[in-house]
């Protein structure tokens, strides 16, 4: 048995109204991969993030090689080998690659940075982790995808001698090829003898990548176990503290004689090719595809971010022009956005300010003066409906965990009375509690009258909440179905990938 690197011995942690972490125990063993999972809010990325100097902690002790330490920032743990792959990736947008990597550590000569060796160190890390051909030393870094932002992140990690490294969720931006790229570096890093600490929500990824996995609830360690030694199920039950079966769709509240949305023949830029199809009222329509078939630009499309090239849009059977996301606000639309960070919630602004946001503009309109009180009574109203977890409205939206920041951009639009929602991954990232919530939501929705196009790459929650199903498949519909009780995964995926030839297409 391999010996401990780090071991977490009653790690406490509270911020005002909340104990994040309640006398917690942690240990990593030396080159294993090691998930740490559990419900939103469970204190996972404040656990490494004490780990990473990110974070002081009220008390406990980290021992780390043989020796307690008390490393006071984040450059003083990236100094003695500990790094944090955060899920948020800051890097300077308009400075190249090098300067981001070598930003603490310029190397210098007579006086000046010198720039040559600045880029050499930086090829030199790129090659390690097998990335020299994807960008070069000067690529400035606004211009990288994300995937590729997070790989100067592990770069940074790397220039210094490393020994731990945590990963906080690191594939929920990453497209599929990206994530295959990670998983592969994460299994070098640990042949080379480093120890890894991976934050996911995603059981698949865990069962994969990881070889034992621990378990927080609440603030509060419950079980380490190894990950041969435990299904999916059990491990669902220890982060949720009891078994929950899967998601079953209770009823349907479609009315068929009102279509709320119709789209004809929707055309852009080669990735929406003649799209139509309707939305009913009360109805859940899901949307099913590979990355890139067409499913978000759809959305995009109808919600006025981007400007179609062909086609028509009707909203409760009239003819509608919606050429910005205000008019589309003023429709009914709301959209809850796949990159709810960039889009959905501003992160530095209160919890109250994000849920009121665009209702307020509709106050500010009608009434000139925005009413304090109703529009503190509303977020108030909304948060608890929706179960926001937060110590205070006024909170910043960015200290909320995942699974809360996404309740917040749904309880936005609520507040925006929207009657035609669209969500796009509503649920990445977020656990299987919240997930839940989320579904439950939804259908309250639906049987409160709203319309809902769902799109979703998670099989298993667009079957059991859709009422119909589009396949796209390289910017078309490639199939619809309107029976969902008997599909199974096989039949859905099958469209997504291959083309429809069969005589009862669309
Ligand atoms: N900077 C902060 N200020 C105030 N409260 C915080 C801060 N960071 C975390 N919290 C709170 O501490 C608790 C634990 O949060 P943490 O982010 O560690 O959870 P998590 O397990 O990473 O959840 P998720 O899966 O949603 O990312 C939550 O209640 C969260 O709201
Ligand atoms: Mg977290």
């Amino acid at each position: 048995m391999a010996e401990n690197i780090v071991t977490c011995q009653k790690i406490r942690k509270s911020f005002p109204g909340v104990l994040a972490l309640d006398d917690v125990d942690f240990e990593l063993k030396k080159g294993e991969v090691h998930a740490l999972c559990g419900e939103n809010g469970a204190g996972k990325s404040t656990l490494i993030k004490i780990l990473t100097g990110l974070y002081g902690k009220d008390s406990g002790r980290i021992i780390y090689e043989g020796n307690e330490i008390n490393f006071k920032s984040v450059q003083e743990c990236r100094n003695n080998g500990i790094s944090l792959i955060p899920q948020e990736i800051h890097l300077a947008q308009d400075l190249t690659v090098a300067e981001n990597v070598m930003m603490t550590q310029y190397p210098v000569k007579h006086g000046k940075v010198d720039w040559n060796a600045m880029r050499e160190k930086t090829l030199e890390l790129q090659k390690r982790i097998g990335c020299e051909n994807h960008f070069t030393p000067d690529t400035r870094v606004g211009d990288l995808s994300m995937g590729h932002q997070q790989l100067i992140e592990i770069m940074k990690a790397i220039s210094t001698e490393l020994k731990v490294i945590a990963f906080d969720e690191p594939t929920s931006s990453l497209s599929d090829d990206e994530t295959e790229r990670l998983f592969h570096l994460i299994k070098e890093l640990k042949e080379q003898g480093i120890s890894i600490i991976y934050v996911s929500h995603r059981l698949g990824e865990i069962f994969k990548v990881c070889d034992r996995v621990t378990v927080f609830k609440d603030g509060k360690y419950v079980d380490t176990k190894v990950i041969n030694d435990v299904s999916a199920k059990s491990l669902v039950a220890l982060m949720v503290g009891r078994e929950t079966g899967g998601y079953l769709k209770e009823k349907n509240y479609t009315d068929i004689s009102r279509k709320v949305l119709e789209v004809e023949g929707l055309c852009w830029d080669k990735k929406v090719k003649n799209v139509s199809f309707f939305l009913n009222k009360g109805e859940i329509l899901g949307m099913f595809g590979i990355v890139g078939a067409g499913r978000t630009e759809t959305a995009r499309l109808i919600f006025g971010l981007e400007k179609k090239e062909r086609g028509r849009i009707k909203i409760n059977g009239e003819t509608v022009e919606i050429r910005n996301p205000r008019q589309a606000v003023k429709r009914k639309l709301g959209f809850v956005t796949e990159d709810r960070r960039g889009e959905g919630l501003s992160t530095v602004s209160s919890v109250q300010w994000n849920i009121t946001m665009p209702y307020l503009k509709k106050l500010s309109s009608s009434l000139q003066t925005i009413h304090h009180k109703q529009e503190c009574d509303n977020a108030q109203k909304l948060s608890a409906k929706l179960r926001i977890k937060a110590a205070s409205l006024d909170d910043s939206a960015g200290s909320l965990s995942g699974g809360n920041q996404q309740k917040i951009v749904i309880a936005k639009w609520l507040g925006a009375e929207s009657e035609i929602l669209i969500f796009d991954e509503p649920t990445r990232g977020i656990d299987v509690g919240a997930k839940a919530e989320i579904y439950r939501l939804m259908e309250q929705l639906a049987s409160e009258g709203k319309s809902i196009i769902m799109i979703s790459s998670e099989l298993p929650e667009l079957l059991s909440l859709s009422d119909r199903i589009l396949v796209y498949r390289d910017g078309e519909i490639n199939k619809e179905f309107t029976e969902v009780g008997d599909l199974t995964e096989e039949q859905v995926l099958h469209y997504a990938i291959m083309k429809d030839e069969g005589g009862d297409k669309l």
